[in-house]
């Protein structure tokens, strides 16, 4: 008997084999951030991405970030009555995805008239955005005031400013005043926010933010609705936290028995650190939530009323769900170091040059012939590692590779140092991707610009 007809039906079948085999985008990105991006499977769904989109791309998986709100959501809700989560839109405008995250429920916290323009275009209401910012314009408070924000007053002369602007638009504004509790979170330096010297909030200290509370009470054109305090960002312990709100529901208190003054909301701010390391431990939402219980309930019991609990993470929501890819230029073995020169930089990513900060770069479809190197960028500067001292499968010239945890604080403070365009932006749903930011041009580049 021939063996044609078998072979036939292997041919027709392999294909469906194969199919069957294949992840889609969001079942890739999962495996690279399992460590296998070695895969073939893995390594060709990206590189169709990469193929279709161009390098360097930020590639967002969609399932990733709704899992993050629904992981806060199950820890916080059935412990505080009153739960409202807010945005932080800094660790990545990209209207889809504060667009996603405000379908999630999740309010707006702003630090900018662009991103006050982001929320509104993303869907927001003026009424769900808070605006937060040392240093507000009078443009910006102009615009917070008539759209109806919540103003995060940061000090004396900014409550004058909001209360003019108010009576001149004859409306109240809605205010809380950031205060600084004096908390030291353990993060890096220059994002440890609530430490005394830092720049932020009405000091808690020597009855500061006290004072501010007494006079704004009696303002006509202000209307104080809440607090605020945002301690730092990368937060990975729960002490930080546990210090903070101890000091906000005393305050809350004070507040309440000699002013008479009770707030709307309570918000402890972002910060939630997510692990950027294989193996990291991170606090938990969980572990949160069980930590700031006893005290949010002490502090209600002794104040005598419950505020809403705001929260305001950003990175926690988005950073995990995304990706860079880039692709290997060269290879180039010094007397010192192995570098892979790629095709991104600071300019696509900062947080390497600008706080030493660690993101796992895997390389995709390989995993033999670990060799030491240092990940370069494209920037004309020595600083510009992206990684380095990394033990990786060997890479070659028009490899890919991909960096992880890049969603929050990534893209929103790229450039286009080097006069290289903005990257692309795709949003990974199952296995379909959605362009939502095209990939900048030299036009962009040069945008506004006169000889
Ligand atoms: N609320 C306020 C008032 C903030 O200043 C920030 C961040 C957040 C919320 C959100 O913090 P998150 O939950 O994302 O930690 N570029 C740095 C992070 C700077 C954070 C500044 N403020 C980085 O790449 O690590």
């Amino acid at each position: 008997m021939s063996m044609r007809p078998l072979s036939l039906a292997l041919l027709l079948i392999a294909p469906a084999l194969l199919q069957a085999a294949a992840p889609t985008l969001h079942e890739a990105l999962v495996a690279v951030r399992e460590d296998r991006a070695g895969d073939a499977g893995v390594a060709r769904a990206l590189q169709g991405l990469a193929k279709a989109h161009g390098t360097p791309l930020y590639v967002y998986d969609q399932a990733h970030i709704r899992g993050q709100v629904k992981a806060l959501k199950a820890a916080f809700a059935p412990r505080f009555q009153r739960l409202r989560l807010l945005y932080a839109l800094k660790a990545n405008t990209n209207p889809a995805i504060v667009g996603l995250l405000r379908s999630e429920g999740l309010g707006a916290e702003v630090v900018s008239l662009g991103e006050i323009e982001g929320a509104l275009r993303s869907g927001h209401a003026g009424p769900e955005i808070m605006f937060t910012s040392s240093s507000k314009s009078p443009a910006e408070l102009r615009r917070a005031v008539a759209l109806g924000a919540v103003l995060n007053v940061d000090s004396m002369d900014e409550l004058g400013q909001v209360q003019a602007e108010a009576l001149r638009q004859k409306k109240e504004a809605r205010i809380s005043f950031r205060v600084n509790p004096g908390v030291d979170p353990h993060t890096i330096h220059q994002i440890n926010t609530g430490i005394a010297e830092s720049k932020f909030g009405l000091h808690l200290q020597d009855g500061i933010a006290f004072r501010a509370y007494e006079k704004a009470k009696a303002m006509p054109g202000i209307r104080v609705e809440g607090v605020h305090c945002h301690i730092g960002s990368q937060i990975t312990e729960t002490e930080g936290y546990a210090l903070t709100a101890r000091k906000m529901m005393g305050f809350v208190k004070e507040l309440k028995d000699r002013l008479g003054l009770r707030l709307a909301f309570v918000d402890l701010g972002g910060g939630l650190g997510i692990p950027y390391k294989d193996g990291q431990e991170v606090m938990s939402p969980e572990d949160l939530a069980r930590t700031l219980e006893p005290i949010w309930k002490e502090g209600v019991a002794a104040a005598g009323y419950e505020p809403t609990l705001w929260l305001e993470p950003g990175r926690f929501f988005v950073g995990g769900a995304g990706f860079l890819l880039a692709r290997v230029n060269t290879v180039k073995q010094t007397p010192v170091k192995t570098f892979v020169n790629v095709d991104a930089g600071f300019n696509t990513l900062m947080r390497p040059i600008l706080y030493q900060a660690y993101h796992r770069v895997r390389v995709l479809g390989r995993s033999a012939d670990p060799v030491t190197v240092d990940i370069a960028g494209d920037v004309c500067e020595t600083g510009d590692i992206l990684a380095e001292a990394r033990t990786l499968p060997r890479a070659s010239a028009g490899d890919l590779l991909t960096i992880l945890d890049t969603g929050a604080y990534g893209f929103s403070m790229a450039s286009e140092y080097n006069s290289r365009p903005m990257p692309a932006e795709v949003l990974v749903d199952g296995d379909t991707a959605r362009v939502i930011r095209r990939r900048g041009s030299f036009g962009d580049v040069f945008r506004n610009t006169a000889r």
